[in-house]
Order: structure tokens, then sequence, then C-alpha cells
């Protein structure tokens, strides 16, 4: 049985956002929150809070991603999620931005295999002390930080601890997001680790995209989708061979996330800043309209942009998205 992931994505999949793609989307396994920070203050800002807050994730199959460096922290983190009722938390491992990496959190973890394994060692090693036991620990990581010959050492270490999934995001640190996945590593991974439960992440924006992957690894069942699932809401559905997304549903899942919003968030220009976000991923539904995406972008007021997205939507003919890995 194929599951299927929405990817951890900062400033996008907040609760709001989650609400309302689960309300209309039905179907996607779990969704990573955008990570949350575990420091030395032992306190969540309240943006964190409210985005972990059950009354704010009622029904929907959460997973909390914490962004840490020490083991103390970390394990405080995971109770504080624990006593919420979450039984899976997840490590990340992957964010690239320069000041997380220095200060060793994120991808920042990956230039030290040693320390993470005492990382591990010592997290787990506390696991059931902590009123741990019965929640799972999983992480999302990438391949290494520069060399894509790191995940060697890496997942030398993932393997020798209890970890229920472990989510690759097939590049480096330096890749950051370009280019296609290390595919071929990727390759080389499942076949060292045939038994370690592995999910694939990384630029499955199409059907065909998730076919190819699906043909090339069939011992990979479980996928994790970012960007693909922003541009496209409906993949998921897709992908189990339901519908392929409709436009007036597109239209029905913005309005909804943008009134969402408004109610949430303070004042039109936040707001409409962050429907901007959302559309450098949707945009790509519509290829022929270029002209009256830019007018979305440059809407300054409410007036602005609720006018340039009607006739974005009039006018607009959805792409029919092919295969794009390769
Ligand atoms: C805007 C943005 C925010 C992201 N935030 C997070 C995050 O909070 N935690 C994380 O592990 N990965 C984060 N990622 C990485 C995605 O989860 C995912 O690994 C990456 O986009 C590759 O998958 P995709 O090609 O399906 O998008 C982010 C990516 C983007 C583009």
């Amino acid at each position: 049985m194929m599951k299927y992931y929405y990817a951890p994505m900062e400033g996008i999949t907040g609760h709001v956002y989650r609400r309302a793609h689960h309300s209309l989307f039905p179907g996607v396994d779990k969704y990573y929150t955008p990570f949350v920070t575990a420091t030395h203050t032992h306190s969540f800002k309240q943006k964190e809070k409210y985005d972990v807050a059950p009354e704010n994730n009622e029904g929907i199959p959460v997973v909390p991603q914490i962004l840490a460096r020490d083991p103390e922290d970390f394990l405080w983190a995971a109770s504080y999620m624990a006593d919420l009722g979450y039984r899976e938390v997840n490590l990340n491992l992957g964010c690239p931005v320069g000041t997380v990496v220095k200060h060793g959190r994120g991808a920042g973890m990956l230039s030290d295999p040693e320390n993470l394994d005492r990382f591990f060692d010592a997290v787990l090693g506390r696991w059931d002390q902590a009123g741990l036991s019965g929640v799972k620990l999983s992480v999302k990581t990438r391949l290494g930080m520069t060399e894509p010959s790191e995940w060697e050492r890496l997942f030398a270490v993932y393997a020798s601890y209890p970890l229920s999934e472990i989510t690759v995001h097939a590049r480096t640190r330096e890749d950051a997001y370009r280019g296609v996945p290390r595919l071929d590593v990727y390759g080389e991974i499942l076949e060292k680790y045939p038994s370690l439960p592995l999910v694939y992440n990384g630029n499955l924006f199409t059907k065909e995209d998730l076919a190819l992957v699906k043909d090339r690894f069939p011992g990979t069942e479980t996928f994790m989708l970012g960007r693909g699932l922003v541009a496209d809401p409906a993949l998921v559905r897709e992908l189990r061979g339901g519908e392929p997304l409709g436009k007036k549903e597109l239209r029905a899942f913005h309005d909804r996330l943008y009134a969402d919003l408004s109610e949430t968030m303070p004042g039109t220009a936040v707001v409409i800043g962050k429907m901007k976000e959302y559309w450098v991923h949707m945009g790509a539904m519509f290829p022929e309209s270029a002209k009256q995406l830019k007018a979305v972008y440059k809407a300054r007021t409410k007036v602005e942009y609720e006018g340039a997205v009607r006739v974005l939507f009039n006018t607009g003919r959805l792409a029919e998205r092919k295969r794009s890995l390769y």
C-alpha cells in the first residue's frame, strides 16, 4: 500500500493551510509541520505553539518536526509534543539555511556523523525516562553537506538506531533545491539498506514523476511531496487513481485559504504577501498565464489582489503536467 506524506514547508504548510488542504483534498497519510526550534530556553514561540496545538489540528494526521542540536533540548521538545498527544516526532536533518547550519542544526548536524551518533545515543538512551515510550522518532535527512558520498557514514548511524522512518531528500546541503535529485545515490542507499524504512523525497511534481521513481525503486512504497503538492493540491488524489485537479476546486481551495488567512493574520498586506508565497508554486498550474500571474504578484490592495485572481481563474487554462523529473 503506497503512502504519501505532505513535506514540512516553513511559511507554507502551517496549520491554517493544513486544515484547508485536509478538508478539501483528504487522503494525505501524514502532514509534517514546518520545523519548530528546540532551544536552550525550553520554550516555543507563540507561533510554534499555535501550529502544534491540538485544537488547530483536529482530525488531521500531523507529525511535529523539531530542529535541534542538543539531546537535552530535543528531549524536552519531544516530551512537549508527547504531552499534547503526538505519537511521532521528526528530527530535521536537512534545513540548508546558513544561520541554522552555523548553529549546528538542520543540515549542520550532518557535518559530524560521530556527533550525530552521540546525539541519537543520548536521546534514545533516555527516551523512556523522558516519558516517550510509545512515541516514534523519525528523521528527515539530506545526503550530506557537500559530497553525496557522505551518506555512507550517515546511514551507518541511522541504521544503528530504531528510527521509525527515514525520509531522504536526495540532495546535499550544497545542492539546496537545485537540479534533479540524486536518484542514483538514493538507489545505492536502498541497495545497501533494503530493510530500512526509507521515504523518498524530491521533485515529485506529477503522476509521471512518481511512476518513474516507483518503477526504478520498487522497494520504496512511501513518498513525501512538497512543492508539487503546493502547486497541485489534488496530486495525491490523482496518484491514488482519482481525478486530476479541476480549475473550480483550485479556485475553491484558494478562496478557502484566503478567507482563513484573512481571519487569522493581521492586515491585508500580510495576507496578500502570504498568498503570493503560495502562488510561487501554484502559478505553475497556469503556464499560459504569465501576464495574469504577474498582475497577481504585483497586487498590493485587496481590490487589486482579488481582481487579479478573478482574471487569472477566468482566463487561465490548467496545465497538463507531464514528467518533470527528467
Ligand atoms: C519554502 C520551503 C520551506 C521548507 N521548509 C522545510 C522545513 O520546515 N522542514 C524540512 O524538513 N524541510 C523543509 N523544506 C524542504 C521540503 O520539505 C522538501 O524536502 C523539499 O522541498 C524537496 O521536496 P519537493 O521537491 O517535493 O518540494 C522546505 C522547502 C521549501 C521550498
